[in-house]
C-alpha cells in the first residue's frame, strides 16, 4: 500500500496538512465575512470543541483501531455500513475536483504576483482570467503535482512533502500577521473579525455554516482522518494526536484570519469603505479582494507572492490528503496497484474538474452540496452508527488504552447526544429551506435502522 509512517511526528505534519488547506485561507474567511463576522465565530469555536475534537478522537480511534482504509474500517466495525466510508471517499473526491481547480488560480496568481499582473481593477482581470484557458492548463499541472506525490506512497510522497509543507506553512503565515498588523486601520478589521455576537447562536443556518466548516478544515467526514490514522503502527496515540491536529488547524485559521482581517481593515481605511461593502460575493475574497488590497500594501509584490505562495502550500497538503482518502479504499478493497489507481483517479478526476475550470460559478454551488451538507450528514451518520450501533464506550475504551490521556464518559456523551443533537439541529433547520434534503435524510436514517436491526436481531 506504499508503507506507513515513519514517525509519529511525520503522521502529525501529515495529518495538519491535510487539515490546514484552502479551507482556513480562501473559505474560512469568507465564511466569516458571509456570517457576519466575530457572529460566526462564536458558534464556530462551539462547534469546534463539540464536535470538531471529539469527532477527531473518533476518527483518528476507528482507523488505529482497524488497521484500515475507511469504508473497510467501517466494515470491521459495523459490518453493514461500509456504504458510508464510500460516501465520505466520494464525496471528498467531489470536493478535490473544485479544490483543484482553486489551487490551480492560486498558481496562476502566483506567477501575476511577480508583476502585480491585475492592475486596477482585479475584478475585471479576474473576469477575463476565468474566461481563459489559463484555469484549464493550471488545473491540468496541479493535477499533475497531486498525482506524482501519491503515486510516490506514504512515505515517499505524503510524509516527505508534508515535513516541508507543513513547518513553511507557519513561517508564511506568521510573516504574513506581523506584517499586516502594523498597517493603518488593522485594529478596525480586527474589531470587526473578534467582536462576538451570541445572538448569531439561534441561527440554524449559521450553525450548519460553521459545522460545515469545522468538518471541512479539520478534514472530518471525508474519511480522509480514519484512513491516515491507518497508516500508523498499532496502538498508536489517539486523544493527544487528535487535539494536537484540531487545535493547530483552528489556530492557524485564527491567524490567517488575523492576517485576511487586518488588511482588509487597511483597505477600509484607505477607500473609506465600510469592510462590509468591500466584498460582492464571499468566494472572490482571495482573488480580487485580496489582489486589491495587495495594490495598496507596502512591499505588495513580496506580500502578494507570500499569500498565493501559502495558498498553494496548504492547498496541496490538503488535496493530496484527499486524493489519498479515495486511492487508498480502492487499492486496499480491490487489490489494485497504487500506481494504476492514481492513475486512473487522476484521469477521471481531470475529467469532472472540467466544468469547474470552464466555468468558475459552478464551484459556489457545489461546494454548498458536498461541503455545507454533505459534510454535516456524513458526520451525523458516522456518530449515529459508531455511538449507538458500534457503542461509543467500546471505542472509547480503546483510545484509553493506547492513548497519552484518558478522554472520560463526556466523549461518550458527546458522540450519543451533543453531536447528533447540534447537527440535527443545523440539518432540520436547513431541511425546512431546501426539503431535496428530506430524501437524503429518510435514506441515511433508513441505512442506519438497517444496521442497528441487523446486528440485534
Ligand atoms: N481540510 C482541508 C481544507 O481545509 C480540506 O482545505
Amino acid at each position: 500500500m506504499g508503507g506507513g509512517w515513519t514517525t509519529r511526528t511525520g503522521f502529525i505534519l501529515a495529518a495538519i496538512g491535510a487539515a490546514i488547506g484552502l479551507g482556513n485561507i480562501w473559505r474560512f474567511p469568507y465564511m466569516v465575512y458571509e456570517n457576519g463576522g466575530g457572529a460566526f465565530l462564536v458558534p464556530y469555536f462551539l462547534a469546534l470543541f463539540l464536535i470538531g475534537i471529539p469527532m477527531m478522537m473518533l476518527e483518528l480511534g476507528v482507523g488505529g483501531k482497524t488497521g484500515a482504509t475507511t469504508p473497510l474500517a467501517i466494515k470491521k466495525t459495523v459490518r453493514e455500513s461500509e456504504f458510508l466510508g464510500w460516501w465520505a471517499a466520494i464525496n471528498g473526491f467531489i470536493v478535490l475536483t473544485y479544490y483543484i481547480v482553486i489551487l490551480g488560480w492560486a498558481l496562476s496568481y502566483l506567477g501575476y504576483s511577480f508583476t502585480l499582473a491585475w492592475g486596477r481593477e482585479p475584478n475585471l482581470f479576474f473576469g477575463q482570467f476565468l474566461g481563459s484557458y489559463y484555469p484549464l492548463i493550471a488545473m491540468l499541472i496541479v493535477w499533475a503535482i497531486n498525482f506524482i506525490i501519491v503515486r510516490a506512497g506514504v512515505e515517499d510522497g505524503l510524509e516527505k512533502t508534508n515535513k516541508f509543507f507543513v513547518p513553511a506553512l507557519w513561517i508564511i503565515v506568521i510573516m504574513m500577521v506581523v506584517g499586516s498588523l502594523t498597517l493603518e486601520g488593522a485594529s478596525s478589521g480586527l474589531r470587526w473579525y473578534l467582536k462576538p455576537d451570541f445572538s448569531s447562536l439561534l441561527d440554524p443556518n449559521i450553525w450548519m455554516n460553521a459545522c460545515g466548516q469545522v468538518f471541512f478544515s479539520l478534514s472530518l467526514a471525508f474519511g480522509t482522518m480514519i484512513t491516515y490514522a491507518s497508516y500508523q503502527p498499532k496502538n498508536s496515540d489517539v486523544a493527544k494526536n487528535a487535539s494536537i491536529i484540531a487545535l493547530a488547524n483552528c489556530g492557524f485559521s485564527l491567524l490567517a484570519g488575523f492576517a485576511i482581517f487586518s488588511t482588509l481593515g487597511h483597505m477600509s481605511f484607505v477607500s473609506g469603505m465600510p469592510i462590509t461593502d468591500l466584498i460582492e460575493e464571499g468566494t472572490a475574497l482571495a482573488f480580487i479582494t485580496f489582489p486589491a488590497v495587495l495594490n495598496i500594501l507596502p512591499f505588495s509584490i513580496i506580500f502578494s507572492i507570500l499569500f498565493f505562495i501559502l495558498l498553494i502550500f496548504a492547498g496541496l497538503s490538503s488535496s493530496v490528503s484527499l486524493l489519498e482518502t479515495t486511492a487508498g479504499p480502492i487499492i486496499e478493497k480491490f487489490n489494485m496497484s497504487r500506481e494504476k489507481t492514481v492513475l486512473i483517479l487522476t484521469l477521471v478526476g481531470c475529467l469532472m474538474s472540467l466544468p469547474f475550470a470552464l466555468s468558475a460559478g459552478n464551484i459556489g454551488f457545489v461546494d454548498e452540496i458536498v461541503s455545507t451538507y454533505g459534510l454535516p450528514l456524513i458526520g451525523f451518520a458516522e456518530v449515529m452508527i459508531f455511538g449507538w450501533v458500534y457503542g461509543a464506550n467500546k471505542l472509547r475504551s480503546y483510545i484509553n488504552e493506547v492513548s497519552d490521556f484518558k478522554i472520560g464518559r463526556w466523549w461518550t456523551w458527546m458522540i450519543k447526544i451533543v453531536i447528533p443533537v447540534v447537527l440535527g439541529y443545523g440539518i432540520l433547520g436547513n431541511i425546512l429551506k431546501q426539503p431535496g434534503l428530506v430524501i437524503v435524510l429518510v435514506i441515511i436514517l433508513a441505512a442506519i435502522l438497517a444496521s442497528i436491526n441487523s446486528r440485534f436481531s
